[in-house]
């Protein structure tokens, strides 16, 4: 019997395109032997095709796991994780408050500094109380202005003086009521990736090497000019640090299944800082996710087996928890 997996992906959020292609990579890798793949689209609009997974359980009976390939709002945030919670599906990846914590980059850091792990000095402002002046007499330039809640470097400056801190500010409270300032960090930018649900294990780190000022929108997704170094050129003790730090922010933000540490480390000072963590990496036939485990001996359909037997596994420990007296 062939365990029958629902792929879920495209959505509503600005990374429909980019779920579109890491859905695709991650169904092409999957071993058909193993799995029947069911593909299930959501339009930008929220349209689900073939139809909707019913949040009663039992309702989706032809679907043994799901594996939501949905990058950022009404997906990687635990909204979708809800819902298969509700449905009583097993599903690859963090569960709700995971997902959730990991999206809002003020909570993650928050979660991170009660654990002494290195987050670079910010501060929080609200879309109601834009105070540019504030920021300027507290913080020296470069800063980098970012939404708490989205992806992508959407809505994400690097400001260099007071004179373009209110446009940032203004560009990143469209999209959300939650603004972070924070220093910039001149260095390099690695990525680490962990697997694991009770017993969280990270991969050999990667480097990334923005063809921009920073690794925007365009670097990502459109100019693919970006470089990458998997694994990331660094003296052993660095990557054992990098890895370390990896799982402690996993375990911080409670995620389980897998998720991509993103850190910066400052050339001055040699120190590493977690920037933020994602609970549905990217999956492309080009994404650091899969090719940190493939140097790190788990080739990509192996990969795929492993979180889809966390996601079992999971959703069994659950069953055994008792929600009633
Ligand atoms: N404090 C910082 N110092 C230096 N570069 C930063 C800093 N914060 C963000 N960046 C740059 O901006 C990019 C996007 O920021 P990030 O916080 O990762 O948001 P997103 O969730 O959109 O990826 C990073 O990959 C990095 O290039
Ligand atoms: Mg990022």
């Amino acid at each position: 019997m062939k365990l029958r997996v629902a792929v879920l992906y495209g959505g509503r959020s600005g990374e429909h395109e980019v779920s579109i292609r890491s859905a695709q990579s991650i169904m092409e890798a999957m071993d058909r032997s193993k799995y029947e793949v069911i593909p299930y689209f959501i339009s930008k609009v929220g349209k689900w095709s073939p139809g909707p997974i019913l949040p009663e359980p039992g309702a989706a009976a032809g679907i043994d796991v799901v594996f939501p390939v949905l990058h950022g709002t009404f997906g990687e945030d635990g909204t979708i994780q809800g819902l298969l919670e509700l449905a009583d599906l097993p599903y690859v990846g963090a569960g709700v408050l995971g997902s959730s914590i990991a999206m809002d980059k003020e909570v993650m850091k928050r979660l991170c500094r009660e654990r002494d792990l290195p987050v670079v000095e910010y501060l929080v402002l609200s879309r109601s109380d834009l105070d540019a002046d504030a920021v300027c007499r507290r913080f020296a330039f470069p800063l980098f202005v970012k939404p708490a809640n989205l992806g992508s470097s959407v809505g994400i400056s690097k400001v260099r003086n007071c004179a373009g801190l209110s446009a940032a500010l203004e560009l990143a409270a469209q999209y959300d009521r939650k603004v972070i300032v924070e220093r910039a960090i001149e260095g390099r930018e690695l990525e680490c990736s962990v697997l694991g649900n009770d017993e969280p294990v990270a991969s050999l780190p990667c480097q990334i090497l923005p063809s921009r000022a920073f690794y925007d929108y365009e670097d990502k997704y459109i100019l693919d000019q970006a470089q990458f170094k998997v694994p990331a050129e660094l003296p052993a003790e660095k990557i054992e640090a990098v890895r370390h730090l990896a799982v402690e922010c996993y375990r911080a933000a409670e995620c389980s299944g897998m998720a991509r540490v993103d850190f910066l480390l400052e050339d001055a000072t040699g120190r590493l800082y977690i920037n933020e963590i994602n609970t549905i990496p990217g999956f492309t036939s080009i994404s650091m996710f899969p090719k940190m485990w493939e140097q790190s001996g788990l080739p990509y359909p192996k990969l795929i087996d492993r979180l889809i037997e966390l996601a079992l596994e999971r959703h069994q420990q659950k069953k055994a928890t008792r929600f009633t007296r």
